[in-house]
């Protein structure tokens, strides 16, 4: 999608927000029966008016505030989504958005929400040209947002279309080698470093959790790092993120069963698509942080060398792990990652990984489970930002109780914990290959998506992203 801010006035399609009927005088020469006609068609659920000047079309959105600000914000980004299917629908390519409520940032999230919904997966359609959307630009009349404004949504869009199409590409093209390159090809476009570790340099780093996923597989594991250092970055040291990278995820020995739960698991690397997102976005924009992301990955399969349940695997940071079941596989390669971040002395480490359906249970489509030991007010940055890019948030406790249930026998950790707190157990097991203030996003249940929603379409959803970038645009603005 592009954006651009116009200086001149528009007499082509055009999208005209208002938050009280009074200023339906603002509508570019306006009669008196389309203000009749629009009067008339506002009802309580009815916030869009459609008027077909012939040469283009006029719509006008009478903007109702919620009870919060966040809500409102969301009710215009859904409100997006809809002229999104009208401007399709009409096959409308640029349009025009004004805004003349008394609302801030109005055109920004409605353009937020357009663009989003307008997202669309082709590669694999032979008929991909019939069926692509006709929006392609959508601008703003003078005065309507920021240059700043806009260079943000651009990016934020861009990172959130790559990090779905991450998603959405199957194993049979997006392996562990493919992703990385992928990193590479965004790292080169927006500008941050990105150094590959093949099996070879991961074997020398005796990265043991990725090397046992990796087993059996017949393709090698990568593990990604960018790093994006701005001359006068405001952090001492860098922030780093680190994203689970599980191209698919079949359970390996311990097998999922087929069908329904191996469906999505193509979207097991939803955690490195959102980091390496995150830094095309932070790059793109400039961001005065020194940020890192590394991507463990691999696919996860039940070959002849497989990983076996009862393995005992020793991890890079010399710790012990006693493997209950191969499908926990996404704290294995993770628990690697978190060890390797040590290096940077981060100020804080966040991670984001597809890791248990027992997130997913808790709190399904419509929230984030997290869980960490950073600052309060860290968790507090994080919860805000949460609700203002309705990203929202749940924080989950880790308590020592549930470090005793992965315990192993034999060895210093299992790799489960028992039927009960899964989302918790499996934060435990990361917590123990931890020594910095951490963050850790469970986005099981939201990466996702089986059914169109809103500005969601079907697919990967980088769900999460919007929520990184705006905790990061804040970060050490009190
Ligand atoms: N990738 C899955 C988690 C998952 C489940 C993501 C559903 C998205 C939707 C993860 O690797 C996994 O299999 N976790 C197991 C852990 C269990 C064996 C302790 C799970 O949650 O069932
Ligand atoms: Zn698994
Ligand atoms: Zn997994």
């Amino acid at each position: 999608m592009e954006f651009k801010i116009l200086q001149k006035p528009t007499k082509k399609h055009q999208i005209v927000i208002i938050d009280d009927t009074a200023l339906l005088n603002q509508v570019p020469d306006i009669s008196a029966d389309e203000t009749t006609f629009a009067t008339a068609s506002f009802t309580a659920d009815q916030s869009l008016v459609t008027i077909n000047r012939y040469t283009h079309y006029i719509f006008i959105y009478l903007l109702k505030a919620k009870k919060t600000d966040w809500q409102t914000s969301e009710a215009i980004r859904k409100t997006g989504a809809d002229l999104t299917a009208a401007c399709n629908k009409y096959k409308i390519d640029e349009i025009t958005i004004t805004n003349c409520s008394s609302h801030d940032s109005v055109a920004i999230l409605c353009a937020e929400g357009m663009a989003l919904a307008n997202y669309q997966f082709l590669k694999y359609r032979t008929e991909a040209a019939k069926i692509t959307n006709t929006l392609k630009r959508i601008c703003f009349a003078k005065d309507t947002a920021s240059a700043k404004e806009v260079a943000q949504l651009t990016a934020t869009i861009e990172a959130i279309y790559l990090a779905r199409t991450m998603v959405n590409e199957p194993l049979n093209f997006m392996s562990a080698e493919q992703l990385a390159h992928e990193i590479a090809d965004m790292g080169k476009e927006a500008g941050f470093k990105v150094t590959i570790l093949n099996k070879a340099k991961i074997e020398k780093e005796k990265m043991g959790g990725l090397l046992a996923v990796n087993r059996g597989s017949v393709q090698p594991p990568t593990f990604t790092v960018m790093e994006y250092e701005p001359k006068k970055a405001i952090n001492k040291q860098p922030i780093v993120l680190v994203g689970k990278g599980v191209v698919y995820d079949t359970g390996g020995l311990s097998l999922k069963p087929t069908p329904n739960s191996m469906d999505r698991m193509k979207s097991d690397m939803s955690g490195a698509a959102l980091v390496a997102g995150a830094m095309y976005a932070i790059a793109k924009m400039q961001l005065p942080l020194h940020v890192v992301a590394l991507a463990p990955a691999t696919d996860n399969r039940p070959g002849e060398e497989a990983y076996t349940p009862g393995d005992v695997i020793t991890m890079m940071s010399g710790a012990t792990v006693e493997v209950l079941n191969t499908d926990a596989e996404g704290r294995m390669i993770l628990a690697d990652a978190l060890h390797y971040a040590k290096r940077y002395k981060p100020e804080l480490v966040i991670d984001f990984a597809t890791l248990t359906g027992a997130a997913s249970v808790a709190v399904g489509e419509y929230g984030i489970v997290c869980m960490g030991t950073a600052e309060d007010d860290t968790k507090q940055a994080f919860n805000e930002s949460g609700f203002r890019q309705y990203e929202r948030l749940v924080e989950y406790p880790l308590w020592d109780e549930y470090g005793e249930l992965i315990k192993s026998d034999i060895a210093d950790l299992k790799n489960v914990g028992g039927p009960s707190g899964g989302a918790i157990t499996a934060g435990k097991f990361l917590q123990h290959f931890t020594d910095y203030p951490w963050m850790h996003f469970d986005i099981a249940g939201v990466s996702f998506a089986t059914s169109k929603k809103g500005y969601t379409p079907i697919g990967g959803t980088g769900y999460g992203m919007r929520m990184l970038i705006d905790f990061l645009s804040n970060y050490g603005k009190a």
